[in-house]
C-alpha cells in the first residue's frame, strides 16, 4: 500500500516535488512512495486531466502530496478537460471538504513581506476554506446564447446546513488548538447562502463550541483587515471561492507565495491532499529556480495530519526554520539559491 502519492503534475510542480520527495526519502526512509500523472500532462498523454487510475491510487493512500497543475499550452482545452478541471475533480472525488491554509511568518523573512515588519511579525493565520461546494460545484452552470445576439453565463453558489457545519466544526477543532478564536467570512448582507452560513455556524457554535471565541465578519471587509491588521485574526473560515481569494491575499503576507503549504481533510480516517497554495509559475517553469519550500512544508503537514509522524513533522518545520536563520534564499526570497540548493540546504539542516 503506498503512503504517500506524488502528483508533480505542471510547471514547477516536478521541480519542487522533487525536492520534497528527497526530504520525504531522507527523513522517514520507511515511507512507501508512489507518482502518478496528472493535470495537462496527463492530458496529453492520456486524454484526461485526472485519469481513472490516478483518481483510484489517490485514494487508496494516506497521503497524496500535488505539485501544481496547469498552464498557457491547456489555456483552449475544452472546459472539462483541462488541468484546473481535474483538481477540482480529485478535490471532489477524494472528498477533501476543508482546506487548511496557514499564513505563517517565519521570523528571518518578516523583512520580506510588501508590509510593514510589525504588521506580519508573529502571524501565525489560519484560514480554512471550504472545498468540494459552493460555486465552484454548483449546478446549474452554463454559457448560453441570447435570441437578441450576446450570450449569458450562468455560476451557481449553493450550500447546505451539512457542508457548511462540517467545515466550521474543522475550523473550531482546530481553534481549540490555537488562540481560541475562529471569524467566520461570508456575504450575509446579499447573498443567501451567507445568511445560511451564518445561521449555521452560530448555531453549531451554541450547541458545541460555546468555548470558542466566535466573530462574524463579512468578506470584503476580511480583505481589508487582513492586510490592516491580520494578527487579530486565529481561524478564519469562509466559503470557497472567498476563500480562494482571501487566501492569496493573507499567503502574500508572509513575502512569498513560494513559502506557503496547504491542506485539504475529508473525514477522519481518508486520504489528505497537500499541495502548495502557489500555482505552476509558467513564466519560471524549467529554470531550477522555484521555492521548493511550500512544497516540503506540505509533506510536513502531510506527517502530521495523515501520516500520523508529528515527530518527524515537528523535525522539519524547524530544519526549514534553520534554513531560513542560515540565510538561504531562493529568488522568489531575494537570493540566488536554486531549487535544488534549497533542497539541499534542508537536508542539510536536517
Ligand atoms: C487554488 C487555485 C485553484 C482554485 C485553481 C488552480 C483551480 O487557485 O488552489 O487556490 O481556484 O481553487
Ligand atoms: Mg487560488
Amino acid at each position: 500500500m503506498t503512503d504517500l502519492l506524488l502528483l508533480p503534475g505542471d510547471g514547477i510542480g516536478p521541480e519542487v516535488t522533487a525536492q520534497a520527495r528527497r526530504v520525504a526519502e531522507a527523513l522517514t526512509p520507511d515511507l512507501k512512495i508512489a507518482e502518478g500523472p496528472f493535470g495537462g500532462g496527463s492530458f496529453d498523454a492520456h486524454g484526461s486531466p485526472l485519469t481513472d487510475d490516478t483518481l483510484a491510487a489517490a485514494k487508496a493512500a494516506k497521503a497524496v502530496l500535488m505539485g501544481a497543475v496547469g498552464g498557457p499550452q491547456w489555456a483552449s482545452a475544452p472546459r472539462d478537460k483541462r488541468p484546473e478541471a481535474g483538481l477540482l475533480a480529485l478535490r471532489a472525488g477524494m472528498g477533501v471538504f476543508a482546506n487548511l491554509r496557514p499564513a505563517l511568518c517565519f521570523q528571518p523573512l518578516a523583512d520580506a513581506s510588501s508590509l510593514k515588519r510589525e504588521v506580519i511579525e508573529g502571524l501565525d493565520l489560519m484560514i480554512v476554506r471550504e472545498l468540494t461546494g459552493g460555486i465552484y460545484f454548483g449546478a446549474p452552470r452554463f454559457i448560453e446564447d441570447l435570441p437578441g445576439g450576446g450570450q449569458r453565463a450562468v455560476d451557481t453558489q449553493v450550500y447546505t446546513t451539512m457542508e457548511i457545519e462540517r467545515v466550521a466544526r474543522v475550523a473550531f477543532e482546530l481553534a481549540r488548538g490555537r488562540r481560541n478564536k475562529v471569524t467566520s467570512a461570508e456575504k450575509s448582507n446579499v447573498m443567501d447562502s451567507g445568511l445560511l452560513w451564518r445561521r449555521v455556524v452560530t448555531d453549531l457554535h451554541t450547541r458545541d463550541y460555546a468555548d470558542v471565541e466566535l466573530e462574524h465578519i463579512l468578506a470584503d471587509n476580511a480583505a481589508m483587515q487582513i492586510v490592516k491588521n491580520p494578527k487579530q485574526f486565529d481561524v478564519l473560515v469562509t466559503d470557497n471561492l472567498f476563500g480562494d481569494i482571501l487566501s492569496d491575499i493573507s499567503a502574500q503576507l508572509t513575502g512569498s507565495l513560494g513559502m506557503l503549504p496547504s491542506a485539504a481533510l475529508g473525514v477522519a480516517g481518508t486520504p489528505g491532499l497537500y499541495e502548495p497554495i502557489h500555482g505552476s509559475a509558467p513564466d519560471i517553469a524549467g529554470q531550477g529556480v522555484a521555492n521548493p519550500l511550500a512544497s516540503i512544508l506540505s509533506f510536513e503537514m502531510a506527517l502530521r495530519w495523515s501520516l500520523g509522524r508529528p515527530a518527524e513533522a515537528d523535525r522539519l518545520y524547524a530544519a526549514v526554520g534553520r534554513t531560513l536563520a542560515d540565510g538561504a534564499r531562493t529568488r522568489d526570497l531575494g537570493g540566488s539559491l536554486t531549487t535544488v540548493q534549497m533542497g539541499d540546504a534542508v537536508l542539510a539542516s536536517l
